[in-house]
């Protein structure tokens, strides 16, 4: 490996900067490639064939013009179809980001879990399996969001997005009135959610522990780059495959560590 390896971070959008500014605190020495694949968002809508169709591909242009070190797929809906699709047919090390339903389900002292993800999410077979082996006997609620990973865009976007419109999303996560058997935990299945945890915080109807996988895929990334040569901070580019001018730059530089944006 090189001394600064290349690490590209694939989404929809721009949810996948929520793993990104993670591992770049993991990794400064590390190069980083942002791909948000804009054209297709949200993947949620799409159906599983749709979503394999682009993404193997894409991800093979991808990998033949930035010769990424590893490639994290910091997308739920996509990585809990895909992950097997693209390491059957390329040769780079993957690493995915999927409902971390067994650590949520490991702390939940009510036995009451939530999972809020896209509806693609919630509905795959990857995820299903996922609650019959670690629920380790809670009660888990699959809650499928429509719109929450475009209202994350559009905050993050600048837009101004309503209570209301977050609450519809998130309240169907809180179940259970008694406070000793109610929801205690909810697992932010889309790495979008964590851009408006602020807000889901303030707006849920109790106290929860929200589960965000990211600090846990940066340990992971950072495991199989091995030990940083050294601790110089190398550069970063962002791919919007619309290609359209996004003039966001001072919002996204802080999830790239401060670094100025290709
Ligand atoms: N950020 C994505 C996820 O983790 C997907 C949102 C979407 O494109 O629907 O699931």
């Amino acid at each position: 490996m090189t001394n600064s390896p290349t690490i590209l971070v694939f989404d929809s959008g721009l949810g996948g900067l929520t793993v990104l500014r993670e591992v770049v605190a993991a990794r400064p020495d590390a190069h980083f490639v942002y791909v948000a694949d804009d054209a297709f968002f949200p993947y949620g809508h799409h159906s599983e064939d749709e979503i394999i169709a682009r993404v193997v591909p894409l991800m093979g242009e991808l990998i033949g013009t930035h010769d990424p070190d590893i490639v994290v797929i910091a997308c739920n809906t996509a990585s809990t179809l895909v992950l097997s699709h693209l390491r059957d047919a390329y040769s780079v090390p993957f690493v995915g980001t999927v409902p971390a339903i067994k650590p949520a389900c490991a702390q939940s002292r009510t036995r009451r879990v939530s999972v809020l993800g896209t509806k693609g999410t919630v509905k795959r077979e990857y995820t299903k399996a996922l609650i019959r082996d670690f629920a380790q006997g809670c009660e888990v609620t699959l809650v499928g969001s429509p719109e929450l990973a475009s209202l994350a865009e559009a905050e993050l976007s600048g837009a101004s997005v309503s209570d209301g419109d977050i609450l519809a999303e998130l309240a169907p996560c809180f179940v259970g009135e008694d406070a000793t058997s109610r929801t205690d935990t909810v697992v932010l299945a889309c790495t979008h959610y964590p851009l408006l945890l602020d807000r889901l915080k303030r707006l849920a109807p109790w106290p929860v522990d929200w589960i965000d996988p990211a600090p846990a895929i940066a340990r992971r990334v950072s495991d199989l780059l091995g030990p940083p040569a050294d601790g110089s901070q190398s550069g970063a580019e962002m791919i919007f495959t619309s290609n359209r001018v996004h003039g966001l730059s001072a919002r996204l530089t802080p999830f790239f560590g401060g670094r100025a944006l290709a």
